[in-house]
């Protein structure tokens, strides 16, 4: 019944515990906002929708998005232009689209373990054989060109910082270093930066303006609490951007009208927002990590980015079952190997939620955990 690239195709284990989740349970599970859009881009979606813009539009975007969209992204290279930007579905599409314009039968793509739950299956999708590279706690997760396996099929290398689900950081000199060996093995590099603006030290380093085999992603999802909006781009060079741009047609048709100008208004307004957000972040941060390293049988290494704990356990119960009672509990986490098998022995949890929750979840998963010692 089904085509052959459906075989081995799971569903996502964040959607699995996601669905267990009943109504009064604390959520610290989903990697979304718990804040609602901005103001202006909510006020721009209703005025674009009562003024009529509610038809199929440009495939790549439309023109003002577009120029807005280079504008925020010459903080990384200068000569950008319109014709390097097609605005998408989110994140989402904007990686799948670009995996599917490149990966073809047999193509082997490094991708991080733990890892981001959609880059193995859309690999997979494509045709290609995903092949995992560790990351490491003691190295606060920042993958390392040593675990790197390249072989003559590597194609690509997917990179994401700040990273879902551990909240690690690249700096500068790891991006160089990834840059170094794309360069030296004619690889495309992926980068997923979707958290770019949710950087609590220092400020994010981009592998736009690096790297000319580059497809960078982007997205309004979690900088603008916009995740059911479904809005993003992926920027690449022009030649690139034209085979894009097809699969995007045949995907999408074009991005949604009115929620443009919703993007727009968000982008071009005041940034304030996305300030008092990370601020909040912060502290929930905090709360969260000093909370978890109390419970004894966890170590929870502070997080740069994003905003997840990747706290690791030394009790003697698998992630995925550890995740189970903790959910029974009613407190909602994700377990490490939705990530990947090298996320065992550890949980996820997502700080995009209230203070008062974060401290109720956190006491809950204490209690959980002194039964099982
Ligand atoms: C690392 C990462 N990339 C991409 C996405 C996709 O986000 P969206 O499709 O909402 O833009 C997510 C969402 O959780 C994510 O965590």
């Amino acid at each position: 019944m089904f085509a052959p690239r459906m075989k081995n195709i799971k569903m996502s284990g964040i959607r699995k515990m996601f669905d267990l989740a009943r109504g009064d349970a604390i959520h610290l599970g989903l990697g979304e906002p718990d804040f609602q859009p901005p103001e202006n881009a909510k006020n721009a979606l209703k005025k674009a929708v009562d003024d009529g813009y509610n038809k199929y539009g440009a495939t790549p975007g439309m023109h003002e998005l577009r120029d807005a969209i280079v504008e925020k992204e010459k903080r990384y290279r200068k000569d950008l232009t319109r014709d390097n930007v097609v605005v998408t579905a989110g994140g989402t599409e904007a990686l799948m689209a670009s995996i599917f314009t490149f990966i073809g039968e047999g193509d082997e793509v490094l991708i991080p373990d733990p890892g981001f739950v959609i880059y193995e299956p859309q690999v997979r999708l494509a045709g290609g054989k995903p092949v995992r590279y560790p990351l490491f706690e003691e190295n606060d997760f920042v993958p390392k060109i040593d675990d790197l396996k390249i072989t003559k099929k590597t194609k690509a290398i997917i990179v994401n910082s700040p990273s879902n689900p551990t909240g690690g950081v690249m700096g500068e000199e790891d991006i160089k270093a990834f840059v170094d060996i794309a360069e030296d093995n004619n690889l495309l590099i992926f980068s997923d930066e979707v958290y770019d603006e949710i950087v609590y030290e220092g400020k994010h380093h981009s592998f736009m303006g690096k790297y000319d085999n580059l497809i960078y992603v982007n997205s309004f999802s979690k900088i603008y609490a916009m995740t059911g909006w479904r809005i993003g781009y992926v920027m690449a060079k022009e030649e690139y951007l034209k085979e894009i741009s097809k699969m995007h047609y045949y995907t999408m048709a074009c991005p949604p009208t009115p929620i443009q100008y919703a993007a727009l208004e968000a982008i071009k307004g005041e940034q304030d927002y996305v300030k008092k957000n990370l601020e909040e972040y912060r502290k929930r941060r905090d709360i969260t990590v000093d909370g978890i390293n109390k419970i004894e049988g966890f170590r929870c290494r502070k997080p740069k980015g994003a905003f997840y704990a990747f706290p690791s356990f030394t009790f003697n119960i698998s992630s995925e079952a550890l995740a189970m009672k903790i959910a029974k509990a009613k407190v909602i986490v994700t377990p490490g190997t939705a990530f990947g098998p090298n996320g065992e022995k550890h949980l996820r949890l997502s700080y995009a939620n209230s203070i008062e929750n974060i401290k109720k979840g956190v006491e809950i998963i204490g209690k959980v955990v002194r039964d099982i010692k």
